[in-house]
């Protein structure tokens, strides 16, 4: 089965990579499900989808809320019979140094970019498990494989997700449930990720360097799509994608 008339979950669907990733893939005949906060951005997202032919439904949605990802979950089920795959993609990165004291965002960060992606997979896997197929995908970030001033908390965030993004595809595969797992690693793309920074100079040398390097985001959108698009018995687990001339 490739992306025609699979049931798709993506969370962080209101902009970005997210946005990118729901329009690409309902072009291509898939039905998505859309997760974020704010309503009126899944809305507008979710009539364009319809006006141009696709199915698309969408859910107010706070990945920090366990019951908020279930729910999401159930109304893919509803709506469309089933779900194949989840893209768990919100996050935050509200980068400052560790001098600064930022714990607020620090907390924010952890309950959105783990918790978050954990709450997703918990609400997931007992369907996944009993159907015996299934595919979780989510945006880490290159900075969930290399360090760099500034982004602590948020780089702490994004290995996290890769290590349990790992034990899940080794679990899966020794529990014989055949969960595909993707794990994307972007670097500087252009969404609205810069605006949760509040440490003027972190924000004023992030913007330039996303000035000078910036792409797109359907960039990550075509990755996630080229994941989906794969045999059923084959997992590609791991992208590490970028702009060509961005040297770290
Ligand atoms: N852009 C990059 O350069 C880059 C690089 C590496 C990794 N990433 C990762 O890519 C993912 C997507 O970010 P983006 O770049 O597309 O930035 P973005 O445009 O700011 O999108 C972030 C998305 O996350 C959603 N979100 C934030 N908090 C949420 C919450 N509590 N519950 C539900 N949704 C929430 C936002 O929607 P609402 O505000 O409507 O809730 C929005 O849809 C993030 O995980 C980010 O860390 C981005």
């Amino acid at each position: 089965m490739t992306i025609e008339n699979k049931v798709v979950v993506i969370t962080g669907a209101s902009s970005g990579i997210g946005e990118a990733t729901a329009k690409l893939l309902a072009s291509k005949g898939a039905k998505v499900v859309l997760g974020a906060r704010r309503k009126d951005k899944l809305k507008a997202l979710a009539d364009e989808i319809q006006n141009a032919g696709g199915h698309a439904v969408y859910r107010v949605t706070d990945v920090v809320n366990p019951d908020d990802s279930k729910e999401l979950v159930q109304l893919a089920k509803d709506t469309f019979g089933s779900i194949d795959v989840i893209f768990l993609n919100a996050g935050l990165m509200p980068n400052a140094p560790l001098s600064a004291l930022k714990t607020d965002e620090w907390n924010s960060m952890i309950d959105v970019n783990i918790k978050g992606v954990l709450n997703g997979i918990a609400a997931v896997l007992p369907t996944f498990t009993s159907q015996k197929s299934g595919h979780v995908i989510t945006t880490s970030s290159v900075a969930g494989l290399k360090a760099y001033p500034g982004g602590a908390v948020y780089g702490a965030t994004k290995w996290a997700v890769r290590d349990l993004m790992e034990v899940l595809r080794m679990e899966s595969a020794q529990e014989g449930t055949n969960i595909r797992t993707a794990t994307i690693y972007p670097a500087a793309i252009h969404t609205e990720l810069l605006e949760t920074i509040t440490d003027k100079n972190t924000a004023e040398g992030m913007t330039a360097m996303y000035e000078q390097y910036g792409i797109t985001p359907d960039r990550i959108a075509k990755v996630v799509a080229f994941a989906i698009d794969q045999p059923e018995d084959t997992n590609v687990n791991e992208f590490t994608v970028g702009p060509t001339n961005q040297p770290w």
